[in-house]
């Protein structure tokens, strides 16, 4: 296979990996996000010999009032999970968000993708949560992307 390379997608191009990831065991079908269209939302993925493998979607959104990015739609397809993809899309966009001057990156985090964010980086702030959605358990987590 070839090296990932970073793509920035339109927000249509994020639904297959969407609903195959993200939309499977829940009550949701849902995949469009209320963000994907506001100004500045970015959709980074990655796409390896023409395959889209990995998404996200990155929100300007403060956080405790001040100015931050939401992550949301963090998925790999499930074939190649666990091989460094989302790891790597990941550092992309934190690396972005902090170019444009932003310090902050916060996300709603699945509790079974927590270890994935805690090893890069993000620390938990409050409870855990259901969400409305997926009624799966979720926990914020934030990441200071500029010192
Ligand atoms: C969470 C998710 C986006 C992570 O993407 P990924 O491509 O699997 O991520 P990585 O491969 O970089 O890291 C995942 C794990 O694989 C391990 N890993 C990383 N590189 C590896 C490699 N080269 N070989 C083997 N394992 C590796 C990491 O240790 C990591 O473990 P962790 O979960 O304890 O941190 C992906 O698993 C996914 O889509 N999950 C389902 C949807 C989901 O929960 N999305 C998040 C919503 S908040």
């Amino acid at each position: 296979m070839s090296a990932p390379e970073l793509v920035e997608l339109s927000a249509d191009d994020t639904h297959a990996l969407r609903r195959s990831v993200l939309r499977v065991g829940v009550p949701t079908t849902e995949v469009v996000f209320s963000e994907d269209h506001l100004p500045g939302t970015i959709h980074l993925g990655l796409r390896m010999d023409g395959a889209l493998v990995a998404i996200s979607t990155w929100v300007p959104r403060e956080h405790d009032g001040s100015p931050a990015v939401q992550l949301r739609g963090m998925a790999t397809a499930s074939d190649l999970q666990g091989h460094g993809l989302g790891g790597l899309l990941l550092e992309h966009g934190c690396a972005m968000v902090a170019a444009t001057g932003i310090a902050l990156v916060w996300a709603r985090a699945r509790d079974a993708a927590l270890a994935f964010y805690l090893r890069h980086g993000f620390a938990i702030e409050g409870e855990g949560f259901i969400d409305d959605a997926t009624q799966l358990p979720h926990h914020l987590v934030v990441r200071r992307v500029l010192l």
